[in-house]
């Protein structure tokens, strides 16, 4: 299964910071999924057409079946993460916003200001992170429980977890 992690971000993509999301998205997962992943990384500028084309290069032509982005989901005339999600995905997936917000909220009041979503395009599962690297855990740990399955009612292949750190839910007898 090919996971792909875009860090959207115009400082990082500059070099002017190092990119802490992307590695950090990566460590997360190879902690979490147990079954055979590569990630596919990619690191943009805030661009609503390049965040746009990248997602569908990596959900079509590289065959991710899920897609994590960070950064780019606030309220600044650059965050535009969500509404190039949105416009690449057919079907938008408003539960993961909804729970990612609802637990950062008990970590830091700021978290409303993320806009964060997450969407199906073909087999492809994509999600919004915020940019803070802290985030990355407080947000997946939320809603990775649900991802193996919805991985599959969209066509993907079998994801199993690190049960450990993430028991991921199946309906009985799937
Ligand atoms: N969610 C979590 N879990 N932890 C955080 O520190 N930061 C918030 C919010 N969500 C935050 C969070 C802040 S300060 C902003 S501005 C928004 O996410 C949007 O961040 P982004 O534009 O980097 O995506």
């Amino acid at each position: 299964m090919n996971i792909g992690i875009i860090t959207i971000s115009d400082r990082a993509s500059r070099g002017e910071y190092e990119d802490l999301g992307g590695p950090a998205i990566e460590r997360y997962l190879d902690e979490v999924v147990e079954s055979s992943h590569l990630p596919v990384r990619r690191i943009i500028s805030d661009d609503q057409d390049l965040i746009e084309q990248t997602l569908i290069e990596l959900c079509d032509r590289e065959a991710c079946s899920l897609v994590v982005t960070t950064g780019g989901t606030g309220p600044a005339v650059r965050d535009v993460t969500p509404e190039a999600t949105e416009t690449v995905c057919e079907k938008m997936m408003p539960g993961f916003g909804e729970l990612m917000r609802k637990v950062s909220l008990e970590k830091v009041p700021t978290a409303i200001l993320s806009r964060q979503t997450a969407g199906i395009r073909g087999e492809s599962l994509v999600i919004n992170l915020p940019g803070k690297p802290k985030a990355i855990s407080e947000c997946l740990d939320a809603v990775f429980p649900a991802i193996p399955y919805c991985i599959d009612l969209i066509g993907g292949p079998r994801m199993t977890t690190n049960e450990s750190r993430i028991v991921a839910f199946r309906p009985k007898g799937r």
